[in-house]
């Protein structure tokens, strides 16, 4: 009985460092989504703020008649996902209330300036492409604003 239990012991340990050993091949990786992806044709998008890809980019695709641009869903104060309110036409942040007009400039609360826009472009097959990890802003105390730079919208 004895010498049972002594070997159920070493083979429990050999099997818990088996499994610590086969755990290094599954790394706890973050896997984000790709910054830079195909979001349609201009067509697909009807005037208003579309919200096919906050889900899965973090964007909002916001259609006027005549540009298109591309807002980061980031609240400019501590970096919430603010939420698209239509009845009240304006962005609101959950987490200390600022509030954003249709285009993302705040207007209440405390965030100090308007969501960044997503760079936007169109691919040689007549396709919207964003680019997340270009970004314009508008920060009005520092005197920049980029909202009218090449790629902060596209004309249509
Ligand atoms: S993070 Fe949005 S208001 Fe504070």
């Amino acid at each position: 009985m004895r010498r049972r239990v002594i070997w159920g012991m070493i083979y429990g340990y050999l099997g818990i460092n088996l499994l610590m050993f086969l755990r290094f091949f599954f790394p706890r990786a973050l896997y984000e989504p790709n910054t830079i992806f195909n979001i349609g044709y201009p067509a697909d998008f009807s005037l208003g703020i579309d919200q096919r890809y906050l889900m899965t980019n973090r964007v909002w695709i916001i259609r006027e008649p005549d540009r298109i641009f591309v807002i980061f869903a980031r609240c400019t104060h501590l970096g919430c996902t603010p939420e698209w309110k239509a009845s009240e036409n304006k962005f609101k942040c959950p987490c200390h209330g600022s509030g954003y007009d249709s285009e993302g400039v705040n207007f209440e609360g405390p965030a100090p300036r308007p969501m960044d826009r997503a760079h936007v472009d169109l691919d040689p097959t007549g396709k919207l492409i964003v680019d997340t990890s270009r970004l314009y802003m508008d920060d009005p105390r520092a005197g920049v604003n980029q909202f009218n730079d090449p790629g902060a919208y596209l004309p249509v």
